[in-house]
């Protein structure tokens, strides 16, 4: 599928990013996967765009991220970009998608590039380094993502808070791999506070949070979680709207008015 229509000349680049986080002004960052949501972001002002993975929640009606195909995020982002002028683009690679070799990686990442992605993501710490190296060196920018990696959920049980205790350190260490490997920033997902604190302190790179405190550069959250489009969120998010009940009710609204032909109404016609 080739489907980029909209070239990247107009959009903030990760050198926006590095000085925005040099001068302490947090980054926005929300997820997006069509072109009916993702121009309301950029309105709002948001700084990068996430063509996530949790797509396959949201939009596609799996319970975890793991059937998500390349082919679902390479759509998505397709319609992103074509929707949208000024927000950075990242988007996920896939469950499956990169971890069998660089070359699989570098494969990947090239048809989410070509779709209008100005850079991918991948999950995992330092055992991901040579990967996120071999991307950065042959064009791909990468974002890292550490703590709670949903791909990984059957290994981790479940979503649960990661780098508690010891295992901090060791999540400060994969935090310094990936940058040392060129990564440009990292989501940490699920991580005590203080740990996030120190690791926004001990790289030079961004560090993006999601449940993860207020201490990280910046900030992502699901849209759908954001909106409150959905009856449960978890507990690291502010529903700063309730959109969804406001969708059910326009559309109970509307379902009563075609059932007692209130709508249409004659201004709503025309007679020839
Ligand atoms: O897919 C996604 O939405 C993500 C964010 C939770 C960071 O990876």
């Amino acid at each position: 599928m080739s489907s980029q229509t909209s070239t990247n000349v107009n959009r903030l680049r990760i050198r926006h990013l590095q000085e925005s986080a040099a001068a302490g002004t947090p980054i926005t960052m929300l997820t997006a996967y069509d072109s009916l949501i993702a121009p309301l972001l950029e309105n709002a002002g948001v700084d990068m765009l996430l063509i996530g993975d949790s797509v396959g929640n949201v939009n596609l009606g799996y319970e975890s991220t793991i059937p998500v195909s390349l082919a679902d995020i390479e759509r998505a982002t397709a319609a992103v970009v074509r929707s949208t002028k000024r927000p950075l683009i990242v988007a996920d690679l896939p469950f499956g998608s990169y971890e069998a070799s660089d070359a699989q990686a570098f494969e990947s990442s090239a048809t989410l590039l070509k779709a209008g992605a100005q850079a991918v993501k991948l999950e995992g710490g330092a055992h991901r380094a040579q990967t996120i190296a071999f991307l950065t060196q042959n064009g791909v920018p990468v974002m890292g993502h550490l703590g709670y990696t949903p791909q990984s959920e059957n290994t981790l049980s479940g979503p649960r808070l990661q780098g508690k205790g010891d295992a901090g350190k060791l999540l400060l260490e994969d935090a310094k791999k990936l940058e040392e490997a060129g990564a440009f920033s990292v989501v940490l997902e699920m991580v005590p506070s203080d740990l996030a604190a120190q690791i926004t302190e001990e790289i030079s790179i961004p560090t993006i949070g999601i449940g993860a405190g207020p201490h990280c550069s910046g900030q992502v959250l699901v849209w759908a979680d954001m909106a409150g489009m959905t009856s449960w969120t978890p507990k690291f998010v502010k529903r700063f709207a309730e959109a969804g009940k406001t969708i059910e009710g326009a559309a109970a609204d509307y379902v009563n008015a075609v059932r007692e032909r209130s709508f249409p109404a004659e201004a709503h016609s025309r007679k020839n």
